[in-house]
């Protein structure tokens, strides 16, 4: 017979119906006569409560073993559920060594210690419901992108080019030796020049943008950060997208817009549709939810740069390291910018050039402004990041001269040298985002198999 996933059961309440369930044992309370056992599968964030005869318990039956059982859906006494499963035996797949086993029955543990089992980590309550937010997350950032007519496009994963030019990149092949005489120039590695694992598809969609208009990916991105912060992977996934048209400072309203619209999306997708895994995460988080509400309801907030800085100027006293006209901001200053401001989410333009990246376009009327923002969300920081391009062939040329990047970029100044469209783009931290979302407090606890400096367990 073909089992029934916990999540329609427990939707469709069919009493009398025969069924069978399969699942793993959240917790056992054993009486005399009968056995009140939860089986949870995954399906959401609810367990139906399985009631058998306590002389049919199978042998060795823990928390968190896994079984099926089989039997009549009935109306049920219990406070949190409507049905129950009456059955007459129950059958276990997968005993648990329950000295061995991490995790134990009525214990809460810390996500620390539950992220040191990481391979085990889907049975626990609080990573299986932020697996079914990712889940759906992606989902729902998908839908929005082909409701709005963009494409998306897989931007490759082995690259020669380093976007963003920080250096933080992972080699995969180092360039070709130098050999030590003409003779022997016989070139072993598998790509003749040096190849990075991606830190950005942008340039690749920018290429796929001047002929598609609307583009975006959904990647992973790797960034050698020696970092050990609460919100940096050196493999996370990002969400970037490219636009064609847009261009000047109505170009860079129109890319706010569409970063605002894309979360405001997905968020309220997953508020609607996923209240109970989401509320689980508010009860441990209990700011958050007013965070998101605020977020949900409130038009983001634009400041540019300088008036970002006169309020960090101000307040300079309080941060360890000092925020410094003319420079990036820390999470520090990203923090407070946003406590600041009624915790609701800010755009933060107009940065100085030199902070941003090679692409990046500038303002006509003030050279040494970027057409770039960064969205700071309240408790995390910078969750996006992006901007206009910059399109003028002879200014871009020089750039990557001076960068001594013209041989590996040529292709990229091409797309100026031939039917260049004005575009514009960013690239959203699906990870930062889950934080921001679910009040996580560390990155590691949003996505299944986290990867940092020093850790690649699994
Ligand atoms: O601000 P970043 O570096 O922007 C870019 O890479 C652009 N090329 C994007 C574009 O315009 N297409 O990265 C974008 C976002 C950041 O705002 C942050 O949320 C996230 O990616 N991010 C990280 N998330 C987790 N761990 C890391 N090490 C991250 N580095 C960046
Ligand atoms: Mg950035």
């Amino acid at each position: 017979r073909q089992s029934s996933r916990i999540s329609g059961i427990l939707q469709s309440k069919t009493l009398d119906d025969n069924i069978q369930i399969q699942g793993w044992v959240k917790a056992i309370r054993k009486q005399k006569e009968i056995t009140f056992i939860d089986v949870g599968d995954g399906s959401s964030h609810q367990n139906l409560q399985v009631i058998v005869p306590t002389s049919k318990l199978p042998n060795g039956l823990g928390f968190h073993s896994c079984v099926s059982a089989a039997g009549i859906l009935k109306s049920s006494d219990h406070p949190n559920q409507e049905v129950e499963l009456i059955a007459q035996q129950v059958k276990l797949h997968g005993a648990t060594n329950q000295t061995e086993y991490p995790f134990k029955a009525r214990k809460k543990h810390t996500l620390d210690y539950i992220r040191q089992h990481v391979h085990y980590r889907s049975r626990t309550n609080t990573f299986s419901s932020l697996l079914r937010v990712r889940s759906q997350a992606k989902y729902h950032i998908q839908d929005y992108f082909n409701q709005e007519g963009f494409h998306i496009v897989d931007t490759p994963i082995l690259t020669s080019n380093d976007c963003e030019g920080g250096s933080e990149v992972f080699v995969v092949q180092p360039g070709p030796e130098k050999s030590k005489s003409s003779f022997q120039s016989e070139d072993k590695s598998y790509f003749n020049k040096p190849v990075y694992l991606t830190v950005s598809g942008q340039l690749h969609l920018e290429a796929m943008a001047s002929g598609l208009s609307k583009v975006y990916n959904f990647n992973p991105a790797f960034r050698a950060e020696n970092s050990q912060s609460r919100r940096h992977l050196c493999e996370f996934w990002m969400v970037e997208a490219e636009e064609s048209f847009l261009q000047g400072l109505e170009g860079l309203q129109a890319l706010m817009n569409r970063i605002e619209d894309l979360l405001k999306h997905t968020m309220r997708k997953i508020v609607e549709l996923q209240p109970e895994d989401i509320f689980f995460h508010w009860k441990q988080n209990p700011e958050t939810e007013n965070l998101v509400k605020l977020a949900l309801e409130q038009k983001f907030l634009r400041i540019n740069y300088q008036e970002a800085m006169n309020i960090l100027l101000a307040n300079n006293s309080s941060f360890k390291t000092k925020a410094d006209y003319g420079k990036d901001l820390g999470k520090e200053h990203e923090l407070f910018l946003t406590q600041s401001l009624g915790n609701i989410p800010i755009f933060v333009t107009d940065w100085p050039k030199d902070t941003k990246a090679f692409y990046m376009a500038t303002r006509e009327d003030q050279p040494n402004t970027a057409l770039g923002v960064d969205l700071l969300l309240p408790g995390v920081g910078e969750v996006a990041g992006g901007g206009l391009r910059e399109y003028r062939t002879a200014v871009l040329e020089k750039k990557l001269i001076m960068l001594d990047l013209q041989n590996s970029l040529d292709w990229y100044l091409d797309l100026r040298r031939n039917g260049c469209a004005p575009s514009g783009g960013f690239g959203l931290g699906f990870e930062r985002f889950l934080q921001f979302l679910l009040g996580t407090p560390n990155i590691k606890d949003t996505i299944p198999f986290p990867r940092w400096a020093k850790h690649c367990s699994c």
